[in-house]
């Protein structure tokens, strides 16, 4: 990121969900305000989708992440038989918090955590477009580079007695990997009730090949200007092990095609360029290992 400046890639996300609403119907992720949330029209969104018909296969990839992630949600609560707390990492302009409905039951707070300049930007968007919350929200600066989550949340108010889903999406791949590994660490303390995790990664380069490490590598070059260049990867057996060493066990671990498929019913290899979905879970391994809060970071009191 660019010290001080907002995420520019928060707003390409929320652009393809908005543009999902309209050129897909919003047939996997129905998200009433994530037209809204732009502050274009319709029209304008339209436009735009015409004028870049080779973005097709993020706003796939991008719909349908966050439809795992609602999916994961609505499942955390029924187990829990309890609405749970949600805390999305890296929020930029995601909307659970704003847009009501039915799936409002399954979450009694959203904690939205971001980089400091990203969420202020956020704030001062909603005032300016007239958005509001339908459902308790906090609003919590973080850098992950160099500030503790765990020290945040729990200033925040994040009940530890109460299941907590963690979303985190489209944000490990501009981090530095001792930024991820401390945060995941932490995360697996948040809550003795379950902790989920909801995030994608992205595989190491060298492992892929063709149209896939072709697209991937346009995208890198793409967002590397916007000033949030791709900083990690992990291939999936690197991933379950980090995991593992800190609470958590895999759920799914998805490579990009099979989740669209999953929710497009359409095979698209190049739509994620290597990328993994994946959810995981607090259980056993948390009480034979690492937890949260052992290591000090810097800002985190
Ligand atoms: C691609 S956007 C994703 C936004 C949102 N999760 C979504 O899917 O629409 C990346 C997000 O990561 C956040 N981010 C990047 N680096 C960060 C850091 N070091 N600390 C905190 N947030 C960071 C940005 O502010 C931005 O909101």
């Amino acid at each position: 990121m660019i010290p001080g400046k907002p995420s520019r890639t928060a707003w390409s996300a929320a652009m393809h969900r908005a543009a999902h609403q309209i050129v897909d119907r919003a047939s996997v992720f129905d998200d009433p305000m994530a037209v809204p949330m732009t502050g274009w029209s319709r029209r304008r969104i339209e436009q735009d989708v015409a004028r870049h018909p080779e973005r097709r296969g993020m706003r796939f990839f991008i719909a349908s992440r966050h439809q795992f992630a609602r999916d994961v949600v609505r499942r955390a609560a029924e187990r829990a038989g309890d609405p749970v707390q949600v805390v999305v990492l890296g929020a930029g302009l995601d909307t659970t918090a704003y847009r009501g409905g039915p799936e409002s039951d399954d979450v009694v707070r959203v904690f939205e955590v971001d980089h400091p300049a990203t969420g202020a930007w956020k704030r001062e968007h909603l005032t300016r477009e007239g958005i509001f919350p339908t459902l308790p929200v906090a609003y919590v600066g973080v850098d992950f580079e160099t500030q503790s989550v765990h020290a945040a949340l729990q200033s925040a108010g994040l009940d530890p007695a109460r299941p907590v889903v963690v979303v985190w999406l489209g944000v490990l791949v501009y981090l530095t990997r001792p930024a991820i590994e401390a945060t995941v660490s932490e995360l697996s303390g948040l809550a003795t009730a379950p902790v989920d995790l909801v995030f994608d990664y992205p595989e190491p380069t060298e492992d892929l090949s063709g149209r896939v490490a072709q697209v991937r590598a346009a995208r890198a070059s793409r967002v590397a200007a916007l000033g949030e260049p791709w900083l990690s990867s992990y291939t999936p057996e690197e991933m379950r092990c980090l995991l593992a060493d800190r609470g958590f066990a895999a759920v799914e671990d998805l490579a990009t095609a099979d989740w669209i498929e999953r929710y497009f019913g359409v095979r698209r290899p190049a739509a994620g360029a290597g990328a993994h979905l994946l959810h995981a879970v607090t259980g056993a391994a948390r009480r034979s290992g690492s937890g949260p809060g052992r290591r000090t970071r810097a800002g985190s009191n």
